[in-house]
């Protein structure tokens, strides 16, 4: 096989074929080809900036432009070809452009490398799926913030070690869950303008020779500046780990939201039921309902914690400036965006349409001795030290166990025997919707501080 007969954009300086299972071994466009929007994208500014330099003819830069948009076309209509031998999808697209509009193809590529080219269409992809997560993210806490108002009233047990502790509102566990998913958004907004910034121009690693506008690409592309160093810039992938790192841990949010929805369907709690659209059955046993979308989230998790690990140790041991190991970063970057992104939208739909079984939760709350701590503080408010009150509420507890008694269930004077200070308005302290109510203030659990949340929850969203 001649030279001129072999694919590829380096054989001039080659005297053999790439052996056949390293064509197959290096190819990344199976994966890759994912980017082509971004890719086709970062290609025109460039042929823009190059004619508006007098680098290339206008005349070039038109066909260049008209060509690239013809294989997107090409590409969206599923009829381009990709070839593992031209590797990635940066070669298969410039070598179908020169395939259609011949020697001005073969100029696209001036001043720049597909090093710097990666990185400028890893950099724009990833924008564009931070604002897409960040919409479903503000998607569900709508749906959260409008769940808490309509369960605002709803008594439920609140957990620590998951013992009843105190009850608490339903709707102030439902915008615990929306705190998490503010903090998630902050973070991914944060580390947007990290990702936002332009690699191009930085050519294989030190620039390039050709007298290139880097600021007229930057404002096309919609970058908010160039990077300031082209060593840096053809290597760093820190913006892929702080994404994925956002994204675990916004994972681990969606799975301590998962194991709760998975404990609250079980008959063991019987707290919530999902819409039947939102479970699956089983193959056997006909009873079943299963929350598997909570289980898969709580699932998929792994995956993403994983892709945090694959690319920290990806980056560990590179030296500057790029190395090949990079191309590495992309399946797990995919994916870990593809996890996160359909486990939101599936919450988003699904736990804003839970049902609560009220008198389920009230139960539950009521087994407890949830309002220990209630009566506890009672006793302090009439001069007893708070540690003797925790005794001597530990005693009443203790009678209750031994009973079968919740300590609302009490006479007066079975309640007095553990404290002569504890007089018959007790029972407004014992009672679990009096319990959420005392605890008024910024923050607390009160049904009218819920309210408060939900107000401030709504205006936050309404600001964007
Ligand atoms: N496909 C590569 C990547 O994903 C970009 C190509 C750079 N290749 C090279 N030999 N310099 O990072």
């Amino acid at each position: 096989m001649s030279s001129k007969d072999r694919k590829g954009m380096w054989t001039g300086r080659f005297s053999e074929a790439t052996d056949e299972f390293v064509t197959a071994f290096t190819a990344s466009a199976h994966y890759d080809q994912r980017l082509y929007r971004q890719d086709i994208r970062g290609s025109i500014a460039h042929a823009h900036m190059l004619a508006d330099c007098g680098v290339i003819s206008r005349a070039d830069a038109k066909a260049i432009k008209t060509g690239l948009e013809a294989i997107a076309a090409e590409i969206e209509a599923g009829e381009f070809v990709w070839d593992p031998a031209l590797e990635d999808v940066h070669m298969n697209i410039e070598a179908r452009l020169t395939e259609r509009i011949g020697e001005a193809g073969k100029r696209l590529h001036t001043a720049r490398s597909r090093n710097d080219q990666i990185a400028t269409d890893v950099r724009l992809w990833l924008r564009e799926v931070i604002d897409e997560i960040i919409a479903l993210l503000r998607r569900f806490q709508t749906g959260l913030v409008d769940l808490a108002e309509r369960e605002a009233d709803t008594v439920m047990p609140g957990f620590t070690h998951l013992q009843v502790a105190q009850p608490v509102s339903f709707g102030h566990h439902m915008l615990a869950w929306y705190e998490m998913l503010v903090r998630d958004e902050q973070r991914l907004a944060d580390m947007r303008l990290r990702v936002n910034q332009m690699p191009l121009g930085s050519a294989a690693l030190a620039g390039t020779t050709f007298a290139i506008d880097r600021a007229q690409t930057c404002a096309e592309l919609g970058f908010e500046a160039p990077t300031r160093n082209s060593l840096d810039a053809v290597s760093d992938r820190d913006f892929a780990i702080e994404f994925v790192s956002a994204a675990a841990l916004s994972m681990t949010h969606l799975s301590r939201m998962a194991e709760e929805l998975v404990l609250w369907t079980s008959t063991l709690t019987g707290f919530i039921d999902l819409p039947d659209r939102f479970c699956t059955g089983s193959s056997i046993m006909p009873q079943k309902k299963n929350p598997d979308v909570a289980e898969l989230v709580r699932g998929k998790t792994a995956r993403v914690h994983g892709a945090l690990h694959t690319l920290l140790t990806l980056m560990k041991g590179q030296p500057l400036a790029y190395n090949r190991d990079n191309q590495e970063d992309k399946e797990p970057l995919f994916d870990a965006a593809d996890a996160l992104r359909d486990s939101l939208r599936a919450f988003a739909d699904m736990i804003p349409a839970l049902t609560v079984n009220r008198e389920r939760t009230y139960a539950a709350a009521r087994e407890g001795f949830a309002t220990a701590t209630d009566l506890a503080d009672y006793l302090v408010r009439r001069g007893v030290a708070f540690r003797d009150a925790h005794e001597i509420v530990g005693q009443a507890v203790a009678f209750g166990v031994a009973q079968g008694r919740d300590l609302a269930a009490m006479s007066l004077a079975e309640l007095q025997a553990f404290s002569a200070h504890i007089e018959a308005d007790v029972f407004e302290v014992l009672t679990l919707e009096g319990s959420i109510a005392a605890r008024d203030h910024f923050g607390g659990t009160a049904p009218n501080q819920v309210r408060a949340q939900v107000t401030a929850a709504r205006e936050r969203l309404k600001a964007g």
